[in-house]
């Protein structure tokens, strides 16, 4: 008996015979002497019909078959006299795992995207749901393989941390207390903790990043990061997976040609190797999505610097909510007007005034911008944030104490710049914003297996 996915047996050039698949029905009709049941097991986005003839010994039990039953199908693969498919398996025996009941949640019809996001347990079970997961899959694998490609080392940065790389703010704490335990007025009540200090969550694995790289060379992370940010928006989660290259002897310029060269390379890949799935999003998410992806991969990214950004915000006319000028952060709206409706393509805006970026991030020579660069797309926005580092321990110290850090406690950051320190350079990819792009969905709680956002844990 050759037991194997429909994906490859919709792919076989010839029939076989003793072929078993296991999958969940989708749906089921009935003739006089047999049924056809379509079958789905998660390998591709179609599934293979199979004839469920008369002789079966449990055939009775064919009729019971509704949407969402586990069954194992034995049987041949053969050519189908019907319309729509190539290929159909004509049963010869059919094992029941279970009956689904009537009242199963995703009768086959369309289901909105709200509606699923309440059956977070059961929405990978539809076309669509299926497609972004293998899709999300499929991009995982191919960026391990486009570093491996490159020599570059892959990291595993710490989850727990007592660091905040962003400066923002935005931790998660992560505590052994309970709240009883905590006494009004405590000095030091961290000092009781687990780990003897504050702790939280990591939101980003650049810190460590750059310590291999400036041991190792070239080095990457990826993996979950988490913000309590407080925003409600499609873009935000509070648990999210980011990549982040991280690159000894490598200046701005490297970096932003070097993150484009990623983008390119991954929405390339992607396009060819999941071409089932991304004909769905094509059909039924995103019209446009086919010519936004080519012009991802045949238009080099346009380059300004923020200064001019700005000046091409402010003469645009356009009407914002918040309202732009220089020396504050872009917002969502005015990256997307400068990538959807002003060049129409991926733009990347580097050298940010440095009072809206992190200590970390290289000090021009004007001393007034610093060696930043958001990647930014149509329909998203940023969807990496990059920069040289401070190589210079004198300007790293001067930045800490400009943005309020304690230098004591990033004395292992600082002692980096002390003992063989060189320009280096990365940037963090938002893995689930790529995911968005590559899609065409927009909301990024459809592209996370189990989303987090503020006041949402189930599942
Ligand atoms: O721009 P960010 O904050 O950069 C960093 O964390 C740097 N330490 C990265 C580095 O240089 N190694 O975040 C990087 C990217 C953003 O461009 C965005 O795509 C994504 O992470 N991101 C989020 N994605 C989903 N939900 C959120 N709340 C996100 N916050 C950032
Ligand atoms: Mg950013």
């Amino acid at each position: 008996m050759h037991k194997t996915k429909i994906k490859h047996l919709l792919s076989s050039d010839t029939p076989v015979k003793g072929v078993q698949i296991k999958g969940w029905v989708r749906t089921r009709r009935d003739s006089k002497n047999f049924s056809f049941l379509e079958i789905n097991d998660g390998s591709c986005l179609s599934g293979i019909q199979v004839i469920a003839e008369e002789g079966l010994e449990n055939y009775d039990h064919m009729r019971r078959l509704s949407t969402g039953s586990a069954i194992a199908v034995s049987g041949d693969l053969r050519p189908s006299p019907g319309k729509g498919q190539k290929w159909e398996i004509l049963a010869s025996h059919v094992h029941i795992y279970q009956f689904a009941p009537e009242t199963y949640p995703l009768q086959k019809k369309r289901h909105t995207d709200e509606f699923l996001r309440t059956m977070g347990h059961l929405r990978p079970r539809t076309n669509k749901f299926g497609a972004v997961f293998r899709i999300r899959s499929e991009t995982a694998l191919e960026i391990h393989r486009f570093f491996h490609e490159r020599n570059f080392i892959y990291l595993h940065t710490p989850i727990l941390t007592a660091s905040d790389c962003e400066g923002a703010g935005e931790l998660f704490r992560v505590t052994t207390l309970e709240p009883g335990d905590m006494k009004k007025d405590e000095a030091d009540v961290y000092s009781r903790d687990f780990f003897g200090r504050k702790t939280h969550l990591t939101v980003s694995g650049q810190l460590e990043a750059e310590m291999f790289a400036l041991a190792l060379g070239d080095v990457y992370t990826f993996g979950p990061t988490f913000r309590a940010e407080n925003s409600n928006t499609s873009r935000h989660a509070s648990e999210f997976w980011m990549v982040e290259p991280e690159m000894a002897f490598c200046d701005l310029a490297e970096n932003m040609a070097f993150a484009e060269q990623f983008i390119r390379h991954l929405v390339s890949h992607v396009r060819t190797c999941c071409e089932e799935d991304i004909g769905l999003f094509a059909r039924f998410v995103d019209p446009s999505l086919m010519e936004s992806l080519a012009a991802i991969i045949e238009k080099p990214f346009i380059q300004i610097p923020y200064g001019e950004a700005v000046e091409i915000l402010e003469k645009s006319g356009a009407r914002f909510d918040f309202p732009v000028s220089y020396g504050k952060d872009l917002q969502t709206e005015h990256e997307r007007f400068l990538a959807e409706k002003h060049f129409r393509q991926p733009v990347i805006i580097h050298d940010y005034p440095r009072n809206i970026k992190p200590f970390y991030m290289r000090l021009n020579d004007d001393e007034k911008t610093v060696a930043a660069m958001d990647v930014i797309v149509p329909r998203i926005g940023e969807i990496i944030g990059g920069s040289q580092r401070e190589e210079r321990a004198d300007v790293l110290d001067m930045r800490m104490a400009e943005t309020g850090l304690d230098a004591r406690q990033y004395w292992w950051y600082m002692d980096s710049r002390r003992y063989g320190s060189v320009p280096h350079s990365g940037f963090g990819l938002g893995f689930e914003r790529l995911i968005m792009l590559l899609t065409g969905i927009s909301n990024i709680r459809d592209v996370i297996p189990f989303p987090r956002t503020p006041g949402n844990i189930d599942f």
